[in-house]
């Protein structure tokens, strides 16, 4: 603990504006992200949470590198962060057997050969990190459950040992039972590599319950931020409270 991992300083995110009318002149941009700014140590599990469209996912494609129209400072200690995404399914192509799809990031590695040896060794050892039988290897994606296809979304993200995580709802999709599995799926990740993570989500239960620090985000902004226990217990912003108080949890 105590290194930065990531520093995000005075991040604006733009998209092209995408309803623009016909013959309307100079494509106008979308800010999606106005001036975050946040700092995540080695090892935290830092949670952002806020209503739909406040710029969640945007803030993650910025870290990983998806979304490139940005103004601002993205520092990262390590490269190569990881993301799993809310939908199993789609993020997985359905042509290809689990196996494949595990080996892929191994293939197109281009710091390091991995001989196909390698390659099935690093499997074994992720198919028991994500705790599904090797059998599961030749199977497609459509003959798996959403939980077990999350797993693999998980297992493809690890494969090359990312120092820094972020899962984007990745529990949303599923049902309440397997929720819980994928968070303590999560967390035990986290305790046993001490990856940094950061999780995305609406849900202020789910958040309380995984994670150490916690941004809570609105129109684009960061309204509030601190250690979870703290935001909770002693919420700052109106809009802070608000949430706390939908989710049902007293301040
Ligand atoms: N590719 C895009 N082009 C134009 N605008 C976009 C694009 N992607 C997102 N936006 C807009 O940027 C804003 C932030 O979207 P974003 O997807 O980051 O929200 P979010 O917090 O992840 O929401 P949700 O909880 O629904 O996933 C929204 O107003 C959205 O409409
Ligand atoms: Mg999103």
């Amino acid at each position: 603990m105590g290194e930065t991992v990531l520093r995000v300083s005075n991040l604006n995110v733009f998209y092209k504006n995408r309803d623009r009318k016909l013959f309307s002149k100079a494509d106008k941009k979308i800010q999606a992200l106005k001036g975050v700014s946040f700092e995540m140590e080695e090892g935290q599990v830092l949670a952002i949470a806020g209503e739909s469209g406040c710029g969640k996912s945007t803030l993650a494609r910025a870290i990983v590198g998806i979304n490139k129209d940005y103004t601002g400072e993205i520092y990262q200690k390590y490269d190569r962060p990881q993301m799993v995404f809310q939908d199993p399914y789609s993020s997985l192509n359905p042509a290809k057997k689990i196996g494949w799809l595990l080996e892929e990031p191994l293939r197109v590695d281009k710091t390091r050969k991995w001989t196909e040896e390698e390659r099935k060794k690093r499997v074994e050892e992720i198919m028991e990190e994500i705790e599904l039988p090797l059998s599961m290897l030749e199977r497609y994606p459509s003959q798996l459950s959403g939980g077990q296809r999350q797993r693999v979304c998980i297992g493809i993200a690890l494969m090359r040992s990312p120092k820094l995580l972020i899962a984007d709802e990745p529990v949303s999709a599923l049902d309440v039972t397997i929720q819980a599995q994928i968070m303590a799926l999560l967390q035990n990740l986290h305790k046993k590599h001490g990856i940094s993570i950061i999780f995305i989500s609406h849900d202020l239960r789910v958040v309380y319950h995984i994670s150490d620090y916690v941004m809570i985000m609105k129109d684009g902004c960061v309204v509030e931020k601190g250690k979870t226990d703290d935001v909770y217990r002693n919420p700052q912003a109106d809009y802070t409270k608000e949430l706390l108080n939908a989710a049902g949890i007293r301040a």
